[in-house]
C-alpha cells in the first residue's frame, strides 16, 4: 500500500497556493510510494462529516499554477483546536477536535501532513506536532510578516497589483490636482505599502511600524503643491495609525473569525488630513483584496514551486515539526517554534524605509 500525505491551506488565500499544490503533487509522483491526497477547506474537511477529501495526481494539479486562490479551498475561521459549536441559547462556543482529528487521519492512512498557511495555520501546525502528528509547514501570506523566511509568495503579486493602482491614480490625480489615497493590506506589517509606494513613485507611504504625524503630512503635501506639482499620492497601510492613536478596525461578527476586520484606515485618514487644514480635492481607493486574487507573477510561481518541492522532500526526510523556509539563496527549512516567534516588521531603519525616505517619499514621521 501507498503512503499518503496530506496537503491542507489555511487562512487567507494567497497567488501561488495552487502552484504549491502542484509542486508537492508532481514531486510525490516522482517517488514510486506515495500519493497526495487534499483537505477541503484547511483541516474542515477531515473534520466534516462526511469528510471532503480530494486525491490529487498529476492531471488533477495539471495548469493550476498559473491559477489564483486555492483548489481544495482554505478557511480562516474555527480549525481542528477551536471548531465553532452552538450553544443551546444560541450563543457560540468552540471546542477542541484535535484528538478526533488526528484518530480521522489515522483512519484515512495518512503518514505525512503538509500544512500551507500564514502565522495562524503555522500556530495550529505546531499543537498538531506536539501532539505527535506527522507536519510540515509551508508560510503564506501575502502581507510578507513571517520573520523565519526572506519572502513568502504571493507577496510579490500583491505589490504588482498595488503599484499598478498606483500607477493609475498619478494620472488621475494629476489631471484633477487631487490627493488621491491608496489602501492596500498589511495587518501589521507595511511590506506592501512600502514597495508599491517605492514601485509607483507615491509622495507619502503610511505603515503600521512607524506612526504617522498629520502635520507632517499636511507640510508634504503642500510644499509639492508650492512647486507647482498640483497633485499627491498617499499609499496607507490598513494597519497604519497615527502617533498617539490606535489602528483602524472592528470586532468581527462573523462565527469562528478571531481577527479584527481592517479597512477604512483611508477615509479616517482623508478627515484627519481635512481637520489638519489640507484644502486640496482628497479621494479614496481601497485595493482590497484584489490584492489576493489573480494570476500570480512568474516569482510567486518560481517560489512556490520551489517551497512544494522542498516540503515534499521535507517528508521523505523525515523533517516533522518544521517549516519550509527562504533564505536567499537557499530554500530551508526551521522549527515550527522559531517560524511563529516573530512577526517580519518593517525595520524603520532599514535599506528599504532609507530608500523610500532618499527618493523623498514622506514616511509620514
Ligand atoms: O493576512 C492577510 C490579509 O490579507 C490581511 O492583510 C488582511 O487584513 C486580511 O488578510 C483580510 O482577511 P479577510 O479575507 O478575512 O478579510
Amino acid at each position: 500500500m501507498k503512503k499518503r500525505v496530506l496537503v491542507a491551506t489555511g487562512g487567507g488565500d494567497c497567488p501561488g497556493l495552487n502552484a504549491v499544490i502542484r509542486a508537492i503533487t508532481l514531486r510525490a509522483a516522482r517517488e514510486q510510494n506515495w500519493e497526495v491526497i487534499g483537505s477541503i477547506n484547511a483541516f474542515d474537511g477531515i473534520l466534516n462529516e462526511p469528510n471532503e477529501i480530494v486525491v490529487l495526481d498529476s492531471r488533477r494539479v495539471g495548469g493550476i499554477h498559473i491559477r489564483g486562490g486555492t483548489i481544495i479551498g482554505t478557511t480562516n475561521k474555527g480549525g481542528p483546536f477551536a471548531w465553532p459549536i452552538k450553544n443551546p441559547d444560541g450563543s457560540w462556543g468552540s471546542a477542541d477536535r484535535s484528538d478526533e482529528m488526528l484518530r480521522r487521519l489515522q483512519y484515512l492512512g495518512v503518514d505525512a501532513v503538509i500544512n500551507i498557511g500564514g502565522d495562524g495555520s503555522q500556530s495550529i501546525s505546531q499543537q498538531l506536532f506536539d501532539k505527535g502528528l506527522n507536519i510540515i509547514g509551508v508560510p503564506k501570506t501575502i502581507d510578507n510578516d513571517l520573520s523565519a523566511t526572506d519572502f513568502t509568495f504571493g507577496f510579490q503579486t500583491a505589490v504588482q497589483e498595488a503599484t499598478s493602482a498606483v500607477d493609475k491614480l498619478v494620472t488621475t490625480a494629476e489631471s484633477h490636482n487631487r490627493v488621491l489615497v491608496l489602501e492596500v493590506m498589511g495587518r501589521y506589517a507595511g511590506w506592501i505599502a512600502l514597495h508599491a509606494a517605492v514601485a509607483g513613485g507615491a509622495h507619502v507611504c503610511l505603515i503600521p511600524e512607524i506612526p504617522y504625524d498629520i502635520p507632517k503630512v499636511v507640510d508634504k503635501i503642500y510644499q509639492r503643491f508650492n512647486k507647482g506639482r498640483g497633485f499627491a499620492i498617499i499609499v496607507v497601510a490598513e494597519g497604519a495609525k497615527p502617533k498617539d492613536g490606535e489602528m483602524f478596525y472592528e470586532e468581527s461578527t462573523e462565527t469562528g473569525y478571531k481577527n479584527v476586520r481592517l479597512g477604512g484606515v483611508a477615509t479616517k485618514l482623508i478627515k484627519e488630513l481635512k481637520d489638519g487644514g489640507m484644502e486640496a480635492d482628497m479621494r479614496e481607493t481601497v485595493l482590497g483584496h484584489l490584492q489576493r486574487g489573480g494570476t500570480p507573477t512568474a516569482y510567486d510561481r518560481v517560489l512556490a514551486t520551489q517551497f512544494g518541492v522542498k516540503a515534499f522532500e521535507m517528508v521523505l526526510e523525515g523533517r516533522y515539526g518544521e517549516m519550509v523556509s527562504y533564505r536567499h539563496p537557499n530554500i530551508v527549512s526551521v522549527p515550527f517554534k522559531e517560524a511563529i516567534a516573530q512577526y517580519n516588521f518593517v525595520d524603520p531603519d532599514s535599506n528599504m524605509v532609507r530608500t523610500a525616505r532618499g527618493v523623498g517619499i514622506c514616511m509620514g514621521d
